[in-house]
């Protein structure tokens, strides 16, 4: 098959990692079996330079046309003082927002040769796989009323409203028991029931969701402040965890220490299926962000770049193996003791960039 993807380097080190990236899908579109048609354009402060917009109505509607999007990172000192609405996130907001990507994945995964770089102890986290499913577009961030209003006496009192509907619910509910059908089978749907309404009915709905169409995956229910003890006492007892906007948020970046660098954290954004194709508007994204502080110096790790190229592969492109073979490299060169500056211990040689990412696709070479 043939894929469409949107390059979105971005700024600072984004244009770097995104490099590496390209690397990856050359080595697949000559060896894969399928066939890959790139193309690149500006999003963020790079954008707002050129065109003093975050990102321009014509690549919006080349995200909304591709196979998927692969996004660099954006932001940096250079543009702190832009017009509010066309800072570099906007770029970001805007393409999350007319693309409907409502469901955040955002995999820890704790490889062997980093488990002393985790949080926790090594037999705690060791082979860690599980995936952090956030609702992204509802929740307290959106609903409304939103204010801060002066009361009579002229006390101050801050509203923010937790709002979800059934069909919010639904949506996120099958991504979730989807993507476990295709991982271990099993979901953990983490809300507070106990003081929220809102949680009641994530329960009610995500329960009843599973009964009508997952019955085979394993369902079990978590209060959300219990399952962030559980996810640093025993995160290996996850697969697939499901919650709101505002845990997902929190619970994602607890998950995120379990597995050492930021440099190494793929995260992936998927709308609702289209009516006729039954394909989701993706988009691919590092978790971390520009590194100004690092950017030109060729110290940027590219990994997570390439891990969102691996669930493009997965979750857009139906190359399941393809994903395989580039998470496999990642984990033999990491076994082979190649650290970027972030990954290396105190003494230790590090790679550039570039060499990290030459390192991996001689792996998958010779895989
Ligand atoms: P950051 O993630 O850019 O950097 C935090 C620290 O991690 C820095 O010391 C950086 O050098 C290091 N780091 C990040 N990615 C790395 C990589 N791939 N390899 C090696 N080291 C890496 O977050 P920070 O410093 O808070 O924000 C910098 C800029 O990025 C700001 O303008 C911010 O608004 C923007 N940002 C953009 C995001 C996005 O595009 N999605 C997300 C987060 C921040
Ligand atoms: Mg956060």
């Amino acid at each position: 098959a043939s894929y469409d993807l949107l390059l979105l380097p971005g700024d600072g080190i984004g244009p770097e990692v995104m490099a590496e990236v390209g690397r990856v899908i050359e080595w697949l579109d000559r060896n894969s079996g399928s066939t890959f048609e790139t193309e690149t354009d500006l999003v963020g402060g790079s954008a707002y330079d050129a065109h003093a917009v975050a990102i321009t109505d014509a690549a919006m509607d080349k995200a909304q046309a591709a196979d998927a999007v692969l996004f660099g990172a954006v932001g940096g000192p250079k543009w702190d003082s832009v017009p509010y609405e066309v800072r570099p996130e906007a770029g970001l907001l805007r393409l999350r927002k007319d693309m409907d990507l409502f469901a955040n994945l955002r995999p820890a995964i704790c490889y062997p040769a980093l488990a002393d770089a985790s949080s926790l102890k090594r037999d705690v986290v060791e082979g860690l796989d599980i995936l952090i499913l956030r609702e992204l577009t509802g929740g307290v961030y959106f609903g409304e009323p939103k204010e801060i209003v002066t009361l009579e006496n002229g006390e101050k009192r801050a509203v923010d409203t937790q709002l979800y509907t059934t069909h919010e619910i639904e949506r996120i509910a099958r991504v979730a028991f989807e993507l476990a059908r295709t991982r271990n089978n099993k979901v953990t749907s983490m809300e507070k029931r106990n003081v929220m309404r809102s949680g009641v009915l994530w329960n009610q709905v995500v329960t009843a969701v599973h009964k009508a169409e997952y019955s085979d995956v394993e369902l079990e229910h978590m209060l959300a402040d219990a399952g962030g003890m559980q996810l640093v006492r025993w995160p290996k007892q996850f697969d697939v965890i499901v919650t709101d906007n505002l845990f997902g948020d929190m619970l994602s970046d607890v998950a995120a220490m379990l597995t050492g660098s930021l440099g190494m954290l793929p995260s992936a954004s998927l709308g609702a299926p289209d009516e006729k194709t039954g394909k989701r508007k993706a988009l691919y994204e590092p978790v971390h962000g520009s590194a100004p502080d690092i950017a030109g110096k060729r110290l940027a790790n590219p990994i997570a770049m390439i891990a969102s190229l691996g669930m493009a592969l997965r979750y857009s492109c139906d190359m399941g193996e393809a994903a395989d073979l580039v998470d496999g490299a990642i984990a033999d060169v990491l076994a082979g003791g190649t650290r970027t500056a972030d990954l290396a211990a105190k003494g230790q040689n590090a790679v550039s960039t570039t060499e990290m990412g030459e390192a991996i696709v001689r792996a998958m070479d010779a895989r």
